[in-house]
């Protein structure tokens, strides 16, 4: 398995990072069939599959369940979990055990907490603890609230600096990549230029050391908001209407099902129970 240290000599070696989410057993093992370097269970499973409107009202409980899914659908993939809204924000004592409960129950390799300035701290302990921590800067959907919506970030240069500060003192507090969404590319290249971690963009174009997605809006499986900057690898949605609908018209034409999805019985036991 990869470790903290695979993606810094990634890095080092020019060696572009995959990063994809996962949320359940079947789309974990896809993902480690398919070689992803990592995998993310995002709290995107909120609007993803939970069909909230946010990430908000993801739970500690509802992190666990999922990582605990796809642990067991990809034993040999380093997976980063989510810390949910609001989980890393109250006293140390409470933070440290939602991470350790993140780790320990879920058996996630790293966790990822979303912020600035405000979790410094919070990540130095963590890291302190034994806990590796990914970074997620620029667009930061758990403060869509205070945002007031989803746009993107540090387009100006005031805020762009500020960015460029605050990815640097993740760096030094000991957090082991960053992701950076929804940002221009050209202060995204400017941030994995200046890190010595791993910057893995999301709609912050391609100069980064890795890039991440999310895994229904790559193949087409997503029903919410699909944003400008997904590529589509598949189209899972209609294959899947497609052929419920089959499956349905069969049904109706008693074309399904046939011979060889059935069990028989030996001739003499059907007659006598034909009496
Ligand atoms: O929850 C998520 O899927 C994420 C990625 C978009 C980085 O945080
Ligand atoms: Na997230």
């Amino acid at each position: 398995m990869k470790t903290t240290k695979s993606f810094l000599k990634m890095k080092r070696d020019g060696e572009k990072i995959s990063m994809v989410t996962a949320y359940d057993y079947p789309s974990a093992v896809i993902c480690e069939k398919a070689g992803m370097d990592l995998i993310l269970v995002g709290d995107s499973l909120g609007m993803v599959v939970l069909g909230y409107e946010s990430t908000i009202p993801v739970t500690l409980e509802d992190m666990i369940h999922h990582t605990k899914a796809v642990k067991r659908g990809a034993a040999d993939t380093f997976i980063v979990t989510d810390m949910p809204f609001m989980t890393y924000h109250g006293s140390i004592d409470v933070t440290l055990n939602n991470a350790r409960r993140m780790m320990q129950e879920s058996g996630a390799s790293a966790v990822k907490l979303e912020g600035g300035k405000q979790v410094i701290s919070t990540i130095e302990t963590l890291t302190n603890a034994g806990v590796p921590v990914m970074g997620h800067l620029g667009l930061t959907p758990q403060m869509v609230g205070v945002m007031g919506g989803y746009s993107v970030q540090a387009k100006e240069e005031e805020e762009a600096n500020r960015l460029l500060e605050e990815c640097l003192l993740l760096e030094k507090s000991g957090a082991f990549a960053i992701v950076l969404e929804c940002v221009p590319q050209q202060l995204a290249e400017i941030a994995s230029k200046k890190l010595t971690i791993p910057v893995i963009g999301i709609g912050a174009g391609k100069h980064t050391d890795g890039q991440v997605l999310v895994y229904h809006d790559m193949i087409g499986y997503g029903f919410h908001h699909i944003p400008k900057f997904v590529k589509s690898y598949g189209n899972v949605k209609d294959m899947l209407v497609a052929g419920l609908q089959k499956y349905k018209e069969d049904v109706q034409q008693m074309k399904f099902p046939e011979e060889e999805h059935s069990f028989n019985m030996k001739t003499e036991t059907i007659d006598r129970l034909y009496g």
